[in-house]
């Protein structure tokens, strides 16, 4: 077997330790250095997945130096994915970033140049993509089942889930509230079944009118600086479809209302996530089809999503989710942002 590619780690924090479970059990490539400013976050991660003491860093740059690397993983907040990506870039290693890629479309540009010029993969952790269910969708669509999508909607919404660790409810760091954290997962997905058409127009409203609340929040109200804690946007495409986006950390809904969901309607069936479902006409009846999928395979979720970076690598394919694609993304959710602060539609 070729020798195993050597992956750096900057960002130890929460959603770091996911990622180190993926690398685990990926047998072609091994954490072999972390970077964190902070000593407790790199040295726990490092005791947990057993990384050698002497490959912690509280510097990427310092790290990118020193350790001869593969690839680098981006799990920082997402204000400082652009800088570590493009130096892992010029460094001339693989990239692995957190969602959102960027917090502009602009950086994630930027991204997607540094990339090109070191010939290098450029791959945005959207794991929802990598779960049994979503790839169920994605067989349906490739089957034809579905035909052409031209509405859908995405949401994902919490009644009362603003998160209390790392630095979200933090504008400098995060750049937005529950656009960046929970509605780029459903975006991407809609967007991903949907082949990733060319956006034109987006009219969305952003609220925060319960957030930076401390009776209800439970946090200081002066540290909640994102702007928003729900979104609602409606997206016009080239092709003609439309897709309405939903969002929020906090809402008046039921439980009922919450969690990750997918509805997108072609002209011969519609899909809904999750659990993954076709809707179809069959015999002058409406079928909804739900395929017993087995919910917790191995290769699901996080060590599905590094098992195709590596892959890609390894042999040379496009990465599984490119930066082209990410931007795409990043565009509705500046056009959002953008949107929500006129408080009329724009043009992207
Ligand atoms: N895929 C998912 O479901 C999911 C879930 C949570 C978070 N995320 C994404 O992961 C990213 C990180 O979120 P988190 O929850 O792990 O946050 P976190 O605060 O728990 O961890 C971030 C870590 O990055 C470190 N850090 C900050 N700046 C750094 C720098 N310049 N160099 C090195 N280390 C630095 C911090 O010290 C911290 O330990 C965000 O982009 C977030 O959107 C994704």
């Amino acid at each position: 077997m070729a020798r195993k590619l050597r992956v750096g780690l900057i960002g130890a924090g929460g959603i770091a330790q996911q990622h180190m479970g993926g690398w685990e059990e990926n047998e072609q490539a091994e954490v072999v250095a972390i970077c964190d400013i902070k000593r407790k976050a790199r040295e726990d991660t490092a005791g947990r997945w057993s990384v050698a003491k002497d490959a912690l860093f509280d510097d990427y740059e310092k790290m990118l130096e020193k350790v001869e690397l593969d690839i680098v993983d981006v799990c920082t907040p997402n204000a400082y994915h652009k800088a570590p990506a493009v130096a892992g870039f010029e460094a001339g290693c693989h990239v692995l970033v957190e969602k959102p890629v960027a917090i502009s479309a602009d950086e994630c540009r930027e991204m997607i140049k540094a990339g090109k010029e070191a010939d290098r993969l450029l791959m945005v952790a959207q794991v929802l993509r990598f779960s049994v269910q979503a790839q169920t969708l994605r067989t349906w669509v490739d089957a034809g089942l579905v035909g052409d999508i031209y509405w859908g909607q995405c949401s994902c919404l919490r009644p009362r889930g603003v998160p209390r660790w790392g630095q979200f409810i933090d504008a400098e760091a995060s750049g937005g509230g529950p656009c960046y954290d929970l509605g780029v997962h459903v975006l991407d997905l809609g967007l991903y079944l949907m082949d990733f058409p060319e956006p034109v127009a987006v009219s969305a409203a952003t609220y925060l009118k319960l957030a930076d609340k401390p009776s209800l929040m439970k946090h200081d109200p002066g540290k909640y600086t994102v702007p928003e804690d729900m979104a609602a946007g409606f997206i016009r495409f080239a092709n003609g479809a439309t897709l309405s986006v939903q969002t929020s950390w906090a809402l008046n809904v039921t439980e009922a209302a919450t969690g990750h969901k997918v509805i997108l309607c072609g002209d011969k069936a519609g899909l809904q996530y999750s659990p993954p479902t076709l809707i179809r006409e069959e015999n002058g009846m409406l079928i909804n089809s739900v395929p017993q999928v087995p919910l917790d395979v191995p290769g699901d979720g996080f060590v599905g999503e590094i098992d195709a970076f590596v892959e890609a690598i390894r042999k040379g394919k496009p990465s599984p989710v490119p930066g082209e694609q990410a931007l795409i993304t990043q565009r509705i959710l500046d056009g959002i942002y953008a949107s929500g602060e006129v408080g009329e539609e724009v043009a992207l």
